[in-house]
């Protein structure tokens, strides 16, 4: 840590009264014992994917080691794998509001997505509609747009506010009408982490008839998600960014879940969840989303899973939150750093985006990895946000994220080795 940073106290991160203890949270992460070229690894590229607790990684290999199986035989590991599935189906309605007979598994959020939007589109007819964002991962993006123009409809967008970097909500009638059979939007941006407001979104469509799909894959390690208060009818997540493995789910509310016709194989369960899990699932990674959740609601207190989810949910963005403002604040003010950010009235996940003037954002992660700072650069598939800013061809941006294991000296890290690129 340089002497400058330490003495100037404006210049030390928020010295937070920490809502846990964050060396026993590491603790819980073998990973983070890493080392590169002698230093300890600052793992600060959660947004492509968090680090695994101790929790699912037992799971995970518990399931494997104690012997697995296909479903449905009567044999003692293919009990135990419908069990698994019943009880990882229920954590993951712990984790996302609904209930455990709406979860769906699948190889990673966007498969799923692909899936759910073919199933939707069965229906469609030309010159229906869909609307998404600019905000948004493209996987919350082209798999509508596939959609609707197989069937020769529209897609419609929410544009972002240029200036203020949050969906520009003010001519929502007009985008969303009486055509519109579907609206897809993100809870929160994986790159500049502005939080959206869903509600207003899902009350808008709900008011004309259309379905309302949530992608909460970057919000959901940061903030408590409620599927129904969203008012989403279906929501999708990634257990590897919440401290799990990779993995995808969907939770579909029933009466939208029972109306799906997905395209299956014929032996395949009419039902709900099964009908649109095609093929064997993957059962480790299915036993490590349970024990992702298991680790975060360990971190909670309260009666239910549910509430203990919440109040630990409460608790990491206590942690993780001064800390990203303080990181904001101190890039912000180094010469020739532009970070992109709405204002500080507006919700954000811990998520920092950035260029360095006269610097390929590639170059800015190679410069921190001297220091075995893990960030990464790009458009993260945010890839609409990026052309729109006009950033795409020359590499989009550099971008940190904040987990629970993140500590005060990480962050001081990363903004040190920021301020040797000053321009
Ligand atoms: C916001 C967001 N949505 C969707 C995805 C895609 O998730 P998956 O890799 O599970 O398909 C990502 C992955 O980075 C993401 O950050």
């Amino acid at each position: 840590m340089s002497q400058a940073l330490r003495m100037d106290s404006d210049k030390v991160s928020p010295k937070i009264k920490a809502p846990y203890d964050v060396q026993a949270v590491r603790k819980r992460f073998p990973a983070l014992r890493r080392m590169e070229n002698g230093m300890p690894v600052a793992f600060l590229d959660g947004p492509g994917g968090s680090q695994v607790a101790d929790t699912a990684i037992e799971a995970m290999a518990n399931y494997l080691i104690r012997g697995s199986a296909n479903v449905h035989g009567v044999f003692s590991t293919s009990v135990e794998t419908d069990e698994l599935l019943l009880r990882a189906r229920a954590a993951m309605a712990d984790f996302l509001g609904g209930r455990p007979d709406e979860v769906a598994f699948g190889a990673n959020m966007t498969t799923l997505n692909f899936a759910l939007a073919r199933a939707m589109a069965r229906d469609w007819r030309e010159g229906d509609e869909v609307v998404v964002t600019e905000m948004d991962h493209r996987a919350n993006v082209d798999p509508w747009i596939s959609a609707i123009e197989d069937k020769g409809g529209t897609v419609r967008w929410i544009r972002v506010d240029r200036e203020r970097l949050t969906l520009d909500l003010s001519d929502l009638t007009s985008i969303i009408g009486p055509k519109t059979k579907l609206v897809a939007v993100g809870l929160a941006s994986n790159v500049i982490g502005t939080i959206n407001d869903v509600r207003t979104i899902a009350d808008a469509a709900h008011s004309v008839g259309a379905y309302v799909v949530v992608d909460a894959v970057h919000a959901a390690p940061h903030m408590f998600v409620d599927r129904d208060a969203l008012g989403a009818d279906a929501i999708l997540f990634s257990p590897y960014k919440a401290f799990g493995p990779h993995l995808g789910v969907l939770s579909v509310k029933a009466d939208l879940y029972d109306r799906l016709q997905t395209y299956k194989v014929l032996p395949q369960l009419e039902e709900r969840p099964d009908k649109i899990e095609t093929g064997t699932l993957n059962h480790e990674g299915i036993a490590g989303a349970e024990g992702a959740v298991k680790f975060i609601a360990s971190l909670g207190e309260g009666e239910t899973t549910r509430d203990k989810i919440r109040s630990a949910m409460e608790k990491i963005e206590e942690h993780e939150n001064p800390l990203a403002q303080w990181v904001r604040a101190r890039l912000k003010a180094i010469p020739g750093f532009t970070v992109y950010a709405a204002s500080d009235d507006v919700k954000k996940t811990p998520t920092i985006a950035w260029r360095v003037k006269g610097m390929a954002p590639r170059d800015v992660c190679l410069h921190a990895l001297k220091k075995a700072i893990y960030i990464a650069s790009g458009d993260f598939y945010a890839t609409t946000l990026a052309m729109i800013l006009g950033i795409r061809a020359s590499g989009s941006w550099v971008r940190a994220g904040l987990a629970p294991y993140t500590t005060r000296e990480e962050v001081e890290l990363l903004v040190e080795s920021m301020e040797e690129l000053a321009v």
